[in-house]
């Protein structure tokens, strides 16, 4: 496993639709472990392969008991609800803003093993679903801000809202 090197908004890889994997083979494998390593030591809830340059639709995320989903080809195929907060980016180091998203998802998708799986995902989880698949298809979190005003440095947030501020701490 290896730490890759997180592509920053200035890259032109983040605005890219990334391709579905053909076939799950070693490097892909090596990707999605790479993937984990880089989230972790990031640390972020979730990445995506096109943040490591790489345009394939991959993404980890970690959920709220630390445990770590690898999908590789993942489709949201049901949404619910709505939830409005605060969200940062590992591509976007230092900046929040606020974004409304479905409040519960169903994620499907291949597992390492070329698995079908379906995940179901609430809440802060299910936001980091969201913003991984939008990155697959080259969105990013300040495309989608309720408001332009909204963006600001995570250290502004602290002082305004400490508790909005802890889980957009959590970037992806
Ligand atoms: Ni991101």
């Amino acid at each position: 496993m290896a730490i890759r090197r997180i592509y920053t908004f200035d890259d032109a890889v983040l605005r890219e639709k990334s391709k579905k994997v053909s076939r799950i083979d070693p490097s892909v494998l090596k990707l999605i472990d790479d993937m984990v390593e880089t989230m972790m030591d990031a640390p972020g809830v979730g990445l995506a392969a096109n943040q490591v340059g790489v345009p394939l639709r991959v993404i980890v995320v970690r959920g709220d008991e630390n445990q770590v989903y690898g999908l590789v080809n993942p489709e949201l195929v049901k949404v619910a609800g709505s939830q409005v907060g605060y969200e940062g980016c590992l591509s976007y180091p230092g900046w929040v803003g606020e974004v409304e998203r479905a409040d519960s998802v169903v994620v499907k998708g291949r597992n390492r093993h070329g698995k079908g799986v379906r995940i179901k995902a609430n809440g802060f989880t299910a936001r980091a679903f969201q913003h991984e698949l939008d990155h697959l298809d080259g969105v990013l979190f300040i495309d989608k801000l309720t408001d332009l005003k909204t963006l600001k440095r995570v250290e502004e947030l602290e002082e305004e809202e400490p508790e909005e501020a802890e889980t957009a701490a959590a970037r992806a």
